[in-house]
């Protein structure tokens, strides 16, 4: 029943793969295999230099490019930095942020996610917050502590007109590119939970607006069932956004029965 008050929200996350020049052919197979009604909102993240190709491709095909970082910071001498402005002048309309593989390999931290969800919503680009725990935090029981520090850390000093267009991505790390899938209702438990958490941060209005995806080994398999669970409104697709038939299949298991 609250679910279809949001409308489901299916996310590719390439990472850093595939070249500029693969975009188009990769677009043009994904427009071809995918079901022309659609119950979701599609998105694909890219790197930087896919950008243009993406957002060129994808006008005519109804789904939205995000980018997978951005600075903190509005402009100037931040060498190697890609702000707001450059993302929104190109027409990005997503940015993922504090993705695992960020938080591990540059150090990401809370507070620097929240810095740049704050950042993004002002400018109109809507954030995709990662959030998940190890292996290690999962086998000791130790999810929803870990689950609840990130997500109040990266909605801390939000209002709620904001919170209320964030995308929460949960997603185990155990899970991430292992096969390993949450089973639906673990993947429920922790969504609901978060859901359980924003409803006692802001108000039952702005805990049912927002979208949360599970990401973590998500194919065309597992897709509908845990699309299916009720607080799963979408996912965060790692490896099988790369091929457009096993993305297409997960945008067409969004479909109700
Ligand atoms: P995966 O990646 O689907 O390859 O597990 C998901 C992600 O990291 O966003």
């Amino acid at each position: 029943m609250q679910k279809k008050y949001r409308k489901p929200f299916i996310a590719g996350n390439w990472k850093m793969n595939m070249k500029p020049s693969e975009v188009k052919p990769f677009m043009a197979k994904l427009a071809e295999v995918m079901p022309r009604k659609r119950e979701c909102e599609v998105a694909i993240c890219v790197p930087y230099p896919l950008l243009p190709a993406a957002i060129a491709a994808t006008k005519k095909i109804g789904v939205r490019v995000g980018a997978q970082n951005m600075s903190q910071f509005e402009r100037g001498a931040h060498t190697g930095e890609v702000s707001l402005e450059m993302l929104l002048d190109l027409g990005v309309k997503y940015v993922i942020l504090g993705h695992s593989e960020r938080r591990a390999d540059n150090g990401e931290t809370d507070y620097l996610v929240n810095a740049k969800a704050k950042a993004a919503l002002a400018s109109g680009i809507c954030p995709i917050i990662c959030v998940g725990e190890s292996e290690e935090e999962h086998t000791r029981g130790l999810t929803m502590e870990r689950i609840a520090y990130q997500v109040k850390a990266a909605l801390w000093g939000m209002e709620a007109s904001e919170v209320r267009k964030v995308v929460i991505a949960y997603e185990p790390i155990w899970a991430i590119g292992t096969g390993k899938t949450a089973t639906a209702e673990q993947a429920q438990e922790v969504c609901s939970r978060i859901r359980k958490m924003i409803r006692g941060l802001y108000d039952g209005r702005i805990a049912r607006a927002v979208r949360i995806q599970y990401g973590g080994s998500m194919n065309e398999k597992n897709a509908k069932e845990l699309l299916s669970m009720p607080d799963i409104d979408g996912g965060l697709i790692g490896g099988a956004s790369l091929k457009p038939e096993s993305f297409a299949a997960i945008i067409a298991a969004t479909a109700q029965d």
